[in-house]
């Protein structure tokens, strides 16, 4: 495994320049571009990385799942009364489907969606800011995983478009909370810093039949484990999905930090982390890196 790894760090350097960082958000504006890691841990406790598989990076929406995952447990069926479970074909911060579709979003991974179950997780928490961080914390056995207040307030001063999703949604009643409560929260969320080690740790549960083996507890049941697997087969990547499942034919979910965990289910968690994007906001040579990888192993769920 470790010798693939280091296969693919040598067939990458081609494509840094390709993307393009985040710079709606000015705090994701300052990264260093040419950055790269990837780590593969396995249910059975084996862990492999490369590059700067330490470095703590920006989550962005790979947060979704955190909070998707979080909202099952809390409204279990009666959640998807609220958000819907079909890809969306549309930027993961478009507003277009939602008057049609009376602010019931798509699915739970483009933002509209991840502002419902995080609204979820306000109704039912006494802090939510506290409850998140400790799901997070606890999966990974990593007491010093926090948010970057730097980039949460980055983003709350450029939030046009995620302040509109949540009133027009909250036009259709699809919102509950306080809006600028569950903004603060939302952006919380987005800005955890988290590296590849950890990352590939805190989402074990999913390739584990909802178990997480590092600690022995259950996060999920294995058909609500199947179900999330599922969501982030046909909606984790946005726009960019089918390209994505054609490539790398893995569940996965990605962010605007260059994050990008994939899932094996039964056997082993994959994170990589490069931080230029594609034009859908997905990692270039994060997603590249995975190709790869499911080329040269064979592994994949196809
Ligand atoms: O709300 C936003 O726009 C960001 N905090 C998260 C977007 C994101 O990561 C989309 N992912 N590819």
């Amino acid at each position: 495994m470790q010798e693939i790894l280091e296969q693919i760090a040598t067939e990458l350097p081609l494509l840094y320049g390709q993307g393009k960082v985040a710079d709606y958000i000015p705090e994701l504006a300052k990264i260093a571009p040419d950055q790269f890691a990837m780590t593969i841990h396995t249910i059975d406790g084996h862990e492999y990385s490369i590059g700067d598989a330490n470095e703590r990076f920006s989550i962005q929406s790979i947060s979704k799942v955190i909070v998707l995952v979080m909202a099952i447990n809390i409204l279990e069926e009666k959640l998807w009364e609220r958000v819907g479970r079909e890809p969306s074909g549309t930027p993961f911060n478009s507003l277009i489907q939602l008057e049609n579709e009376m602010g019931r979003p798509r699915n739970p991974f483009i933002n509209a969606g991840a502002l419902v179950t995080t609204d979820a997780i306000i109704a039912s928490c006494k802090d939510a800011y506290q409850e998140i961080l400790n799901f997070v914390r606890t999966n990974t056995l990593c007491d010093d995983i926090s948010y970057d207040e730097n980039v949460a307030r980055s983003e709350y001063q450029h939030s046009e478009r995620n302040t509109a999703l949540t009133y027009f949604m909250k036009s259709f009643g699809n919102i509950k909370s306080d809006p600028l409560t569950l903004l603060d929260i939302y952006f919380h969320h987005c800005s955890l810093a988290m590296s590849t080690k950890e990352l590939s740790r805190l989402f074990l549960f999913l390739a584990n039949g909802g178990v997480n083996p590092l600690t022995g507890e259950r996060i999920l049941t294995p058909l609500q484990t199947k179900r999330v697997n599922s969501l982030m087969m046909t909606c984790g990547l946005y726009d960019n999905v089918g390209d994505f499942a054609y490539r790398v034919g893995l569940p996965a979910k990605s962010g605007v930090g260059g994050g990008i965990v994939a899932v094996l289910p039964g056997e082993f968690v994959v994170t990589s982390w490069s931080p230029e994007l594609n034009q859908s906001g997905n990692s270039l040579v994060g997603t590249r890196a995975l190709e790869l990888f499911t080329q040269h192993t064979g592994y994949s769920i196809f």
